[in-house]
């Protein structure tokens, strides 16, 4: 027999049920062998069943689902009128070793809300639920590809050119899960479709649990500069080579990692943060002085100029730092995404959305990228933030977030979405 889509199982759960269901089927889908906490990289066959589990939610409620080009899939329910659409969502992909919340929230959220809003055609614009492909830029360097593709911020060229640590170009990787890398660009939003986008996500910091507020309402979300470092020095005996005939990749690599250290806390850079986050070293024997070595250093800042100031500046230093010790060193910047300044429009619809939930809210940056950055792009675009505990670890096995907040957050997402249909 048939189950109609009121009598089917999501119908009859509670919200909190929903959402702790939800959580563990994308924590699941996770790369076995691959150490603790969620490993879901970026256009893998994992991230494509978790967009398949997002298809097969919308498809179940009733709405109407596409994956485009870029590997995004959305979900759309009619309003009363047509016309452009209001948007929520995040993404589903993850770093390695990740948590089961970051994007996850977000997505889990604008699922919950479709659950709830799916008969009431209480709405005047559609609403268009969306998942994002690869917002990490954990695997190819570039953050936000999904919502960059659909932003037009990214051409279809640049797929072919970024690459993973196996080699593999993201234009390949689209074509492993079925995606058409030529096609990409058919993946762009036209503005005159969208009038407004809220994306919810875990704070991935401690300043609303620290400070016992409910909501975060984010005003900027900081941009990143990401550098790839390749320093050739010169792979020696490291008994019989003395200290001052020595050209030692691995120790260049440690001036410049001390040099973005001392940059970002200097007075110029109160809320710069420069993280190098990988590095490999050749011959990598304990016998041997290092003669190769490659970084990735990631320059956050939520002001324009300082972040690319401070990356030029950390170029320099470490092209003395390697020209002192005789080391060659080559620079790539795989990736520069600017901080958004978050329309005042939309942090007012959702305070007042905070207000009228009856919680508690704070109007604050986000260090983090998120897919938000791309989409304000297209439309005007806001961001919801919910507390992280755990001292707001994120980016490891150890984020998480309450499902109650995570509830309470999804009230006001629909409160705002509310104020902001009403608003045009
Ligand atoms: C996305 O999670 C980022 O790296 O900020
Ligand atoms: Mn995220
Ligand atoms: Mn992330």
């Amino acid at each position: 027999m048939m189950t109609t889509i009121a009598e089917s199982p999501i119908r009859s759960q509670t919200t909190e049920a929903v959402v702790d269901d939800l959580l563990s089927r994308f924590a699941r889908l996770s790369e076995s062998g691959h150490g603790p906490g969620v490993t879901r990289l970026a256009y893998t066959l994992l991230e494509r069943e978790a967009h398949a589990v997002f298809t097969e939610f919308m498809t179940d409620l009733g709405l109407t689902v596409w994956t485009d080009q870029a590997g995004n899939t959305i979900a759309e329910l009619a309003g009363r009128r047509t016309g452009p659409a209001i948007g929520t969502g995040s993404h589903l992909d993850s770093v390695p070793n990740a948590g089961a919340y970051d994007g996850i929230a977000g997505v889990v959220a604008a699922m919950v809300a479709a659950r709830q809003l799916a008969d009431q055609e209480a709405f005047d614009h559609p609403l268009r639920f969306v998942a994002f492909a690869a917002e990490e830029g954990a695997r190819f360097g570039q953050a936000c590809t999904g919502s960059r593709l659909a932003a037009g911020l990214t051409e279809p060229v640049n797929l072919e050119q970024l690459h993973d640590a196996e080699g593999v170009s993201m234009a390949d990787a689209f074509r492993e899960v079925g995606l058409d890398p030529e096609r990409a660009a058919e993946a762009r939003w036209r503005s005159e479709d969208w009038a407004s986008f809220v994306e919810l996500h875990i704070e991935q910091g401690s300043v609303l649990t620290d400070a016992r507020t409910q909501i975060g309402v984010v005003d900027t979300i900081s941009g990143s500069t990401r550098l790839h470092i390749e320093l050739r020095g010169r792979a020696s005996h490291t008994g019989g080579t003395p200290m001052h005939l020595r050209a030692d990749a691995l120790a260049a690599a440690a001036e410049i990692i001390m040099a973005g250290e001392t940059l970002a806390t200097d007075s110029r850079h109160h809320g710069t943060r420069i993280t190098v986050g990988t590095i490999e070293v050749e011959p990598g024997s304990m016998t041997t002085i290092p003669g190769l070595c490659r970084l990735d250093v990631d320059i956050r800042d939520t002001d324009d100029r300082r972040q690319r100031e401070t990356a030029l500046e950390l170029i320099a230093q470490a092209e003395k730092h390697a020209g002192e010790r005789g080391v060659d060193i080559d620079v790539q910047v795989v990736a520069d995404a600017s901080p958004a300044i978050l329309p005042l429009s939309i942090q007012r619809e959702l305070t007042a959305a905070a207000q009228d939930s009856g919680c508690s809210y704070r109007v604050m940056p986000s260090g983090a990228s998120h897919d938000t950055q791309m989409i304000s792009h297209v439309c005007p675009a806001g961001m919801l933030f919910v507390p992280s505990q755990n001292h707001g670890i994120s980016h490891a096995p150890e984020e998480l977030t309450h499902t109650t907040d995570i509830v309470r957050g999804i009230d006001v997402l629909i409160a705002g979405l509310r104020r902001l249909d009403s608003a045009d």
